[in-house]
């Protein structure tokens, strides 16, 4: 029947281990684990000799439908999860951006509802924080008390847009330590790329060039290490999405190793995208205006051919800890409306679809590391670090059949032409991949089967995400996470107390 499945001779894969081992599914559960099991009739059996049965991906990192920089991303919760699925990504967690001044609970119902009856994978919310008040912290102890919010991104960029002050990143960061929440950081110094922009195009450098000039690998390193101290002096976690340099991820690095070395652990993480490691700024092949504006994304790709294998080494040694696409996907004829001036090409790139094929290739195929760490990085870190493992990011008896079944001996060649994203290019494109999705379980539902792509609008499910730790709403602590929407989907979810810490281990 459609709802139990047996994954018959393949090898496990979990970021500790690897097994010989079969997997049986039923009601979108896993609900055994080992050889020789004892099924029902009638169970569906997928025949995965040679093949790597591994969580399917967790993409931290996605903006579905954004409006941003006067245009709204081409992929939406549909075309941007169902490219997800085909290339073995089984969850996203997108993020509701209010403007300044928005309600951020407004812009979390907002995301819920593009987001619902289009999911084809599950999905996670983090949210924007773009202005500080007291109504603000308000919003985000309801977010986590009743929504099922454990994570706020702020801006160190974008200024008059979503940047924030020093002052208003110390309050969040000091009001999601409070909350149990994870502060993300997108690190740039925005006063530094908006005069440097300014002096650029004084100059008359006003192509797609300007956009990295505009913001070198210093400009980065700066806000990590400023983010780092920050975090540091007011004893939260901090989480850096998109590390895109050598000189940022550094920095990460050392404060991550000086909290180990003072603590005995750390609680930052760093996030770095397929883009990042699958390609880098090259003037040469960047022949004309539309290819590298297509290229273009904050923090930029860097002219330094080395930034992608540093990356991958920096992954692969646990100094960053997990892998984004950052999908924000324009047209051709959207990233148009900055000809004449770099500053006005909407910034985003694809890898929603490719993430899995990127990392799989220039990680495990380039023998930087191994499969367990692969599944570390693309799903279990991301898993753990927003708290929804072992539900999530995982195969293990009571997980979420959500599985990537995968054909190590299989190969495609990435391109727009095929990609199944709604976008108009692909910055991997012609890229040769070796390893292929040949069966996506999501939910229990074979939404990849044999290659070919079944997906069902609607099917994927508001994943809510539990603080990290006990908290204290209204003078009350609360040891559980009751979320009020309406959905269907939504129980009570136990609180898991497992401090992010549990990472590194
Ligand atoms: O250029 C990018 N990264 N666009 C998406 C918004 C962001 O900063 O993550
Ligand atoms: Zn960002
Ligand atoms: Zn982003
Ligand atoms: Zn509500």
């Amino acid at each position: 029947s459609q709802n139990r499945i047996l994954i018959k001779n393949g090898k496990i894969v979990n970021a500790d281990k690897m097994v010989d081992s079969d997997v049986y599914i039923e009601d979108g559960v896993i609900k055994m684990v080992g050889c020789n099991l004892i099924i029902p009739g009638g169970t569906r059996v997928i025949d995965a000799t040679s093949m790597l049965v591994m969580p399917g991906g967790i993409d931290p990192h996605t903006h579905l439908e954004l409006e941003f920089m006067g245009a709204v991303s081409v992929d939406d919760f549909y075309q941007g999860t169902k490219a997800a699925i085909a290339g073995g990504t089984t969850m996203i967690i997108d993020f509701a951006l209010p403007s300044k001044g928005e309600s951020l609970l407004d812009a979390y119902h907002k995301w819920r509802t593009r987001a619902t009856n289009k999911v084809c994978c599950d999905y996670a919310l983090h949210i924007g924080v773009t202005s500080w008040s007291d109504e603000v912290k308000r919003e985000m102890e309801e977010l986590c008390r009743l929504h099922g919010v454990n994570s706020f991104k702020m801006f160190m960029a974008y200024k008059g847009v979503f940047m924030v002050t020093d002052s208003e990143l110390y309050n969040s960061f000091e009001a999601c330590k409070e909350l149990g929440a994870i502060p993300m950081v997108h690190a740039e110094n925005g006063d530094i790329v908006f005069e440097n922009s300014k002096r650029l195009l004084k100059s008359g450098i006003n192509g797609p060039d300007g956009h990295g000039l505009s913001r070198p690998e210093e400009v980065e390193a700066e806000a990590v290490n400023r983010a780092c101290t920050l975090s540091n002096q007011v004893g939260s976690p901090l989480y850096v999405v998109h590390v895109m340099s050598k000189a940022a991820a550094e920095v990460l690095a050392k404060h991550r190793a000086e909290q180990i070395k003072q603590y005995g652990n750390t609680k930052i993480y760093g996030e770095t995208l397929a883009a990042a490691v699958g390609t880098h700024w090259d003037e040469n092949k960047l022949t004309c205006w539309h290819d590298a504006a297509a290229h273009v994304l904050s923090p930029p790709l860097r002219a330094d051919p080395d930034t992608p294998n540093f990356l991958l080494n920096m992954l692969a040694s646990d100094k960053l800890q997990t892998t984004g696409s950052d999908n924000a996907t324009f047209n051709k004829d959207q990233k148009s409306a900055g000809k004449g001036d770099f500053t006005k090409i909407p910034n985003g790139v694809n890898g929603v679809e490719d993430r899995m094929s990127i990392i799989w290739e220039k990680g495990v195929v380039s023998e930087l590391f191994d499969p367990c760490r692969f599944v570390a990085i693309t799903s279990a870190n991301a898993a753990k670090i927003f708290n929804i493992y072992p539900r999530k990011g995982c195969i293990d008896v009571g997980s979420d059949a959500d599985i990537v079944v995968w054909n190590p001996k299989g190969k495609r060649i990435i391109s727009a032409k095929t990609h199944h994203q709604a976008v108009d290019y692909n910055i991997f494109e012609g890229m040769e991949c070796h390893g292929i999705p040949e069966y996506v379980l999501v939910g229990g539902r074979v939404c990849v089967d044999e290659g070919q792509l079944k997906v069902v609008q609607g099917h994927g499910k508001y994943v809510p995400t539990p603080t990290h730790s006990e908290f204290v709403y209204n003078n009350e602590k609360v040891s559980e996470i009751e979320v009020v929407d309406e959905s269907k989907e939504i129980k009570a979810l136990k609180l898991q107390i497992s401090p992010p810490s549990s990472v590194i281990s």
